[in-house]
């Protein structure tokens, strides 16, 4: 009902009578009234005033699920939506989740993060309210060895999201890297849960430093705000990136891989560059030449050789 109220507020042009809400959705004046206080709650700044009704001042900067999914448009992602003030890790919180039997396209928000993670056991700074910490159920019909493909197309579809929304240029540093200048401002994290021949779900996990000082982030980590010098909505941005994601994913079930290889080339901060490619087994260089069809990144070796990574940190040399 709160969200059906919040919905009426915000198509009105000027004040919505009391009487208005009453008729078309059933519910007494009191009802109304307390609905209207539990969004102030939330912070909503609405005004009442006697004999005219309610108007929506202003809307808080949270990613509760009637915004993110007022006029999203997506086919698959954000159908349902759990948002959370404060969690550990949104990829725990989607792991339980997705075990309980939740939907493909089930998106996960939180607010803050006291435990956010990245690659490689590293952590990912989530402070309250400042950035995008989102993790998406997904039922893929892949095997587990092909997952890297989902990283990069979230890769792709979250940098054009980022553009758009900001007019910024970004690119990526393979495998999951986004960069400004390069400097990370997101990193995405794709996490199975698979069994040898099948992936019974994946959670893709997305962080975006948005309004983030730079106090908050580690060293050669930017953030959208840092970069632009304003702040930046996150329910606008974190709209996009449903959108984008929605595309691609729709995209790569219809054609395959190939057509998100491209978009996936023509942003690459990686291709091109003499590299190192830094992994718990060992230590590759060479300059990167390519990505193939399976998403693994291929370097040449000073020998000649080609060698084919799968993981590892990407480390430029000059
Ligand atoms: C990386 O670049 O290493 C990946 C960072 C992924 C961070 C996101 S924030 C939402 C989700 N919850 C987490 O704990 N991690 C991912």
């Amino acid at each position: 009902m709160k969200e059906a109220i919040l919905k009426f507020l915000r198509n009105a042009d000027g004040y919505l009578s009391g009487e208005e809400i009453s008729k078309s959705l059933k519910i007494s004046r009191a009802g109304i009234w307390k609905h209207i206080n539990e969004l102030r709650r939330d912070g909503y700044e609405i005004v009442a005033i006697p004999h005219l009704g309610y108007s929506l001042a202003s809307m808080p900067d949270k990613l509760f699920p009637a915004e993110i999914q007022n006029n999203l448009n997506t086919k698959i992602l954000g159908k349902k939506i759990y948002h959370y003030e404060m969690v550990s890790s949104a990829m725990d919180v989607a792991f339980d989740l997705a075990i309980k039997g939740a939907q493909e396209g089930a998106v996960i928000l939180a607010e803050g993060q006291q435990k956010g993670r990245g690659r490689m056991g590293r952590t990912w700074a989530s402070p309250k309210g400042k950035g995008i910490y989102m993790s998406i159920i997904l039922r893929p019909r892949l095997l587990p060895n092909e997952t890297p493909k989902l990283t990069l197309l979230a890769g792709v579809a979250v940098s054009q999201a980022l553009r758009k929304v900001t007019g910024l240029e970004l690119f990526i540093k393979w495998p999951n890297d986004i960069l400004i200048k390069e400097k990370k401002v997101g990193g995405i994290l794709t996490e199975l849960n698979a069994e040898l021949d099948s992936v019974k779900f994946a959670v893709l996990g997305i962080g975006i430093n948005v309004n983030t000082r730079k106090t908050f982030l580690p060293q050669k980590a930017t953030s959208l705000k840092e970069e632009l010098g304003r702040n930046i909505s996150r329910i606008e941005l974190t709209k996009q990136i449903l959108r984008e994601l929605d595309n691609f994913y729709l995209l790569f079930e219809r054609q395959g891989f190939s057509s998100i290889i491209e978009l996936w080339r023509q942003i690459s901060s990686t291709l091109g560059k003499r590299i190192k490619v830094v992994s718990q087994k060992n230590i590759i260089e060479g300059v990167a030449v390519d990505i193939d069809s399976q998403g693994a990144l291929l370097i040449r070796k000073d020998s000649g050789f080609v060698t084919r990574v799968i993981s590892g940190d990407v480390v430029g040399i000059r």
